[in-house]
């Protein structure tokens, strides 16, 4: 069976959409209708008129597109497919810290829970977390969670004294410094691009911090530069289709793994056996019961308003 042919073929007849972060498999990434960042994919599931939405991402996506769209079927091709950032911020002990702080604004960043989107105040993604934070007042105080490598960031860049949870994500915490340096010494013409959830020693080495959406535009806009790249690995594709002379080499991690640059074990549990599986018997499904998705719209809402 040609999987590519009949994933086209049921998409088509069932009337969806697959929308794929740049962290997928190469395969998925090509197939699908839409790639993007955080923010491109939750403004992408905004605006769809499709039946079904086959999220080729990780259970926090699904679930922001099933919030903004109750009436549609959404489907996830491995159920599976977590986040560490979104673990590290279980729903009660959050809740908890959040009752401790009832004068504090919650920004969470959009890596949590549909259940830590409900005690929030505005959603963030690592497109717009600036904007979002200098948004607020700045006599008010804030708690910023899960991520505490983004929030670090934007304590430095803002100079806000925000609260912060102390999640992180395991990819951007797997570069090694000492290898990056000992790279960069190598490779002294190439410059570093950063994704923001890496730790602070990593993010002082780079030239450009933003998000998968940002980091493939700074290297579209500098054609004549070449790159260490400090995120999962999955964007190398999309930035080379994008850029196929610019010579790129993946930031490395402290394991000696097979790519020797850091994947995310969650995004890569999808395959296309899976996509098609999903889109065929149109499960698994995504479901958030409904008072958590009344709450949790809110404050997706205000970020997609400010954005
Ligand atoms: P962005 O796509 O918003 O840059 O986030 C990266 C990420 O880790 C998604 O899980
Ligand atoms: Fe979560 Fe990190 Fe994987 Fe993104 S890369 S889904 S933040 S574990």
């Amino acid at each position: 069976m040609d999987l590519r042919e009949e994933i086209k073929r049921l998409k088509k007849d069932k009337n969806a959409i697959i929308l794929a972060h740049y962290y997928q498999r190469p395969e998925i990434q090509d197939i699908a209708d839409y790639v993007g960042d955080s923010l491109g994919l939750a403004q992408k599931a905004a605006e769809t008129e499709a039946d079904i939405i086959v999220f080729a991402g990780v259970h926090f996506m699904g679930e922001t597109a099933k919030i903004l769209n109750p009436s549609k079927t959404v489907i996830l091709p491995d159920l599976e497919a977590g986040c560490s950032l979104a673990e590290s911020c279980p729903p009660e002990a959050f809740s908890e810290f959040v009752k401790t702080h009832p004068n504090n604004t919650v920004i969470t960043y959009v890596n949590c829970s549909a259940e830590v989107k409900a005690l929030t105040d505005i959603v963030c993604t690592s497109s717009n977390a600036l904007k979002i934070v200098e948004s607020i007042p700045k006599d008010q105080p804030i708690i910023f969670a899960p991520d505490r490598n983004l929030g670090q960031y934007l304590i430095n860049k803002t100079g806000r004294d925000m609260l912060l949870w102390d999640g992180s994500c395991v990819v951007h915490e797997a570069f090694s410094i000492e290898k990056l340096i000992k790279l960069h010494k190598a490779y002294p013409d190439y410059k570093i691009i950063a994704h923001p959830e890496s730790e602070t020693h990593i993010l002082k080495t780079a030239s450009y911090i933003g998000s998968t959406a940002g980091m493939i535009n700074y290297v579209k806009t500098h054609p004549n530069e070449k790159f260490i790249v400090a995120t999962e690995a999955g964007i190398l594709h999309k930035m080379q289709q994008e850029m196929p002379q610019t010579e790129l080499i993946p930031a490395p991690a402290k394991d000696d793994n097979t790519c020797a640059c850091s994947e995310c074990s969650f995004m890569k549990l999808n395959t296309m056996q899976k996509l098609y599986d999903c889109l065929l018997n149109e499960s698994p499904q995504i479901d958030v019961a409904q008072d958590i998705r009344e709450k949790a719209l809110i404050p997706i809402q205000r970020m997609l308003e400010l954005s």
